[in-house]
């Protein structure tokens, strides 16, 4: 995967400048490139095995262009509350939804129903029980009378790697514990309104290793073939979830995506479900590529024996470096208009932290990063911005102001 730093430097170069001239205090904006979006979710996408799909799970990224170059690509879109499912439906009538997330109100139940879903997953016995009773009241409950739903199932499995980031495997709050599968179905069967069409798993997130998330598939399909047997069901659907990684420490060292579909198509074969699909719902390996977070450096200054570089902005935009742990890579931009008399502080072959403007030590994007030189009135660039950045960021933390948001080729 590259991040064609080259390429999208040259445009953001062009924009920021222009921006910087015109600007009228120091500049922060997000930039998304729409147009490596576009090909890297078409790579995505042909890369597919037969007899699977791919949604896009919006919680990454829900911007409007970012929705509208995805929608003609995946094959429908993952929602995970009642305003999700509302702003795909307001914008997106025709694109096909899923709808999964722990404790789910009634009223986005009833929206499930009123709007229609592809697939309802359900993550307890009491919310089968809510949707059944909610369903049972309804005579339009769907075309053929009968809500689509899959169970959420938190598996534990012999020898499952671990990743940063679990939601199962192990106690958590997300899906039904298997132990309770046999108690779950029978509720669901005192519900003729509600179909069962398949099962879902979301074990975990930031997988980088290929292989292991091969073995994972592998006891999914295992697994969800024993249940039909042991069960008696005729499903259409196993639900994989999301949870391919992007690697922020070595950008060069990328889940393998192609290697992994290939893969996939034969394990497939072998484990043949016919008319069985595997789903997956993937946000973060969809969109952290096309976006850039840019801000200016304000301030530079050295604070016994560490340099920090503080620059327009910060973790309440751009929460992405604390909420995973690490220290975010970014790219110096030189800009050479300098407004003021005096000169310009600056710092020269030293390591630096680059922090933002909040009133707390916790607000670093990156630390001890050597640079050869960066200066007040210079642009930071940080690449892989386009997921679980600004949408999982505590916007309103000391009313500063919104960053711009910018979107390159948007008509992609
Ligand atoms: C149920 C579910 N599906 C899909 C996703 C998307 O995961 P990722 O962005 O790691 O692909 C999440 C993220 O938390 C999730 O909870």
């Amino acid at each position: 995967m590259e991040l064609r730093m080259d390429a999208v430097f040259g445009r953001l170069r062009a924009g920021l400048q222009d921006a910087l001239a015109e600007a009228r205090e120091p500049l922060c904006a997000y930039v998304y490139d729409m147009q490596a979006l576009h090909a890297h979710a078409a790579r995505t996408m042909a890369a597919l095995p037969q007899q699977c799909e791919l949604f896009y799970a919006i919680k990454a990224n829900s911007e409007l262009p970012v929705l509208r170059t995805l929608a003609p690509l995946v094959h429908g879109f993952e929602v995970s509350s009642g305003g999700e499912l509302a702003w795909v439906r307001e914008h997106f009538p025709h694109t096909p939804v899923i709808f999964s997330g722990p404790g789910k109100l009634d009223g986005e139940l009833q929206a499930a129903l009123e709007l229609g879903v592809d697939g309802l997953h359900l993550e307890s016995v009491h919310e089968i029980e809510r949707l059944g009773s909610l369903a049972a009241r309804r005579a339009d409950v769907a075309p053929g009378g009968r809500v689509p739903v899959l169970l959420r199932i938190n598996l534990a499995l012999d020898g499952l790697a671990e990743t940063r980031l679990m939601m199962g495997g192990k106690p958590t709050p997300f899906g039904i514990p298997a132990a309770g599968l046999p108690a779950a179905l029978a509720r669901l069967r005192a519900y003729p309104q509600l179909a069962l069409r398949g099962f879902h798993f979301h074990l975990l997130s930031h997988q980088l290793d290929a292989q292991a998330h091969l073995r994972l598939m592998a006891s999914y399909l295992r697994q969800v073939k024993l249940w039909c047997a042991q069960h008696g069901l005729d499903i259409g659907h196993i639900n994989v979830g999301g949870g391919i990684g992007v690697n922020y420490r070595e950008e060069q060292a990328q889940f393998d995506w192609q290697g992994f579909c290939s893969e996939l198509a034969r394990l497939m074969q072998q484990e043949a479900m016919p008319g069985v699909k595997l789903r997956f719902e993937l946000g973060r390996y969809m969109t952290a590529w096309c976006g850039y977070y840019a801000m200016e450096v304000i301030d530079i200054k050295a604070s016994y024996g560490k340099t920090y570089v503080v620059g327009r902005g910060g973790t309440h935009h751009f929460r992405t470096p604390p909420a995973q742990g690490h220290s975010h890579p970014f790219h110096v931009m030189p800009v050479e208009a300098w407004p003021y008399p005096y000169a310009r502080p600056q710092a020269q072959d030293t390591a630096v932290s680059v922090v933002g403007q909040l009133c707390t030590p916790k607000d670093v994007l990156a630390f001890d990063v050597p640079v050869s030189r960066v200066r007040c009135g210079d642009v930071l660039v940080f690449p892989l911005a386009g997921a679980y950045a600004w949408h999982i960021s505590h916007h309103d933390f000391l009313r500063h102001r919104h960053p711009h948001q910018w979107y390159l080729h948007a008509e992609a």
